[in-house]
């Protein structure tokens, strides 16, 4: 099985940014926690970060021929990209949404996901551990089939 961890904007300067929020873990750090899960599951992850809402919309429709799974943290574009919304709602494979924040515990315009809706389920709030989580859950869900 092959899985596409897709990082969005901002989410580059983990470790750095907001530490109190998002904790000391870099954006490496985290994709090397989800590639042990991986390894683990006999995943096969690859991991494509962008701060450019139409690079992600490209990886994602591209995806559908070389993946059988998206896990998106699609940061700041959870919240307002139609256009991300639309490429993960056209995906065929299974779709797991991820955030290291709760983002309902936070600022109110943080509680509305486009995405939520056209993911299979969602992770968030679990800090660094979420990353993990997210590539246990999206092979369970390919096993499931
Ligand atoms: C985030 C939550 C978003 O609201 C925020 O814009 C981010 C990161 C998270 O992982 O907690 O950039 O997706």
């Amino acid at each position: 099985m092959r899985v596409l961890l897709l990082s969005g904007p901002n989410l580059s300067r983990l470790g750095v940014r907001q530490p109190e929020i998002y904790g000391k873990a870099t954006l490496e750090d985290l994709a090397r926690l989800a590639r042990d899960e991986a390894d683990v599951s006999k995943i096969d992850l690859d991991h494509f970060e962008s701060s450019s809402e139409s690079e992600l919309v490209d990886a994602v429709n591209k995806a559908r021929d070389s993946y059988d799974g998206i896990i998106v943290n699609a940061a700041a574009l959870t919240h307002y990209s139609w256009s991300l919304r639309d490429a993960l709602a056209s995906y065929p494979g299974k779709v797991v949404e991820l955030h290291i924040s709760n983002p309902l515990a936070r600022e109110r315009w943080r509680h509305r996901s486009v995405v939520s809706d056209v993911a299979d389920g969602v992770i968030s709030g679990f800090g660094s551990v979420g990353y993990p989580l997210a590539v246990a859950a999206i092979s369970r869900l390919l096993e499931r089939g």
